[in-house]
């Protein structure tokens, strides 16, 4: 039985991904913090249901001798590192822990990897926001980076750090360039969910006006469940390689807006505030990827369309409101 061990089990895409690996028959091993052992209701909600399948260890991406343990003790077969600090958010004292818990970590997992199983595959979560500044539209794997943010700054050092323990140690090493994904599990900071989330709130009479910063950024959006799938095909392959994982259109945040919505028989525009609050210092305006070499060499293909995606995450939010307050 092929051992996988997850960092950022909790998340959206960690939760997909272990369901899949554990149908795939994986024995699934994650680390977290120890606060969110002694809170699981809370901070393991996304994987209530697989508490009893998958096995969880005590560790922290910011203490060395934590990961080295673990590496150590589960000598996993494949590894993939999801956790980051995601949220692209630009507060001052954000900042310095946003570059150290994604940089150190990547490079704590890579290290203990590299000298207690350095035949163990390894995943990085890389991301569409280190193009940032786009150089072109569509981007590819050959695209120059520009990040605009802290946070894709220390994608392109992840990047960089897995490329070299692969190029340095000849480590089954490689990364996935992955554009926005999102589900009804997303975090609700991220634009996607706050707009379900407060369309279904207004259609219930629970809210009267949704506040957002710049509706005219574009973002080329997928379904987390699509982009986990290729994320596990990308270590199932011979070579190490680096992809890039995206659905190949672009949208505003004005049009997923409006469509979510429209959904729910509603005009966003009577509703809808734009709030300079909310507006990012240095924006990406626009992100559209060609996933053209992952679709060849991987014969990975999304199944969900832009409107699918809208419209399950609205509906389990109706869904998920209704039960809340007993409507
Ligand atoms: N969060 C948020 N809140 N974003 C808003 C809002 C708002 O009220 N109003 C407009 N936006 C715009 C942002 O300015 C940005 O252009 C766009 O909506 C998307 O923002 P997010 O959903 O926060 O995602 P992101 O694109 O910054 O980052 C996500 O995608 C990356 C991949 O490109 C995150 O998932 C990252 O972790 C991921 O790497």
């Amino acid at each position: 039985m092929k051992k996988a061990l997850i960092t950022g089990i909790t998340g959206q895409d960690g939760s997909y991904l272990s369901r899949l690996l554990l149908d795939k028959g994986y024995e699934v091993h994650s680390i977290v913090r120890r606060a969110a052992l002694e809170d699981p209701d809370h901070r393991l909600s996304r994987i209530r249901y697989l508490l009893d399948d998958i096995h969880i260890h005590s560790a922290s991406l910011e203490s060395f001798p934590s990961i080295f343990r673990i590496v150590d003790k589960i000598q996993p077969d494949e590894c993939y590192h999801l956790a980051a600090q995601s949220y692209v958010s630009y507060p001052f004292e954000d900042e310095f822990s946003t570059m150290t818990t994604n940089i150190n970590g990547t490079h704590y997992i890579l290290s203990s990897l590299h000298s207690q199983k350095p035949d163990c595959r390894f995943y990085f979560a890389a991301s569409s926001e280190m193009f940032g500044k786009v150089h072109e539209v569509p981007q590819h794997e050959e695209t120059r980076f520009h990040p605009r943010s802290m946070y894709g700054i220390s994608k392109v050092a992840g990047f960089d750090l897995t490329r070299n323990y692969r190029e340095a140690y000849d480590m089954f090493a490689l990364s996935g360039i992955l554009y926005n994904h999102e589900s009804p599990r997303r975090g609700f900071e991220f634009v996607t969910r706050k707009i379900t989330h407060h369309a279904a709130k207004i259609k219930l009479g629970l809210a009267d006006e949704l506040r957002l910063g710049n509706l005219e950024a574009k973002r080329d959006w997928g379904h987390s469940n699509d982009y986990v799938k290729a994320m596990w095909l990308m270590l199932q392959q011979e070579e190490p390689d680096d992809f890039v994982v995206a659905t190949g259109e672009t949208h505003s945040v004005r049009e997923f807006v409006e469509r979510a919505f429209e959904l729910l028989n509603l005009d966003y525009k009577q509703y809808v505030v734009e709030d300079p609050l909310f507006y990012r210092p240095a924006e990406v305006d626009i992100l559209l990827g060609d996933a053209s070499k992952a679709k060849t060499k991987l014969g990975w293909e999304p199944e969900y369309s832009f409107e699918d995606l809208i419209q399950e995450m609205v509906e389990a939010d109706l869904e998920l409101l209704k039960k809340k307050h007993n409507l």
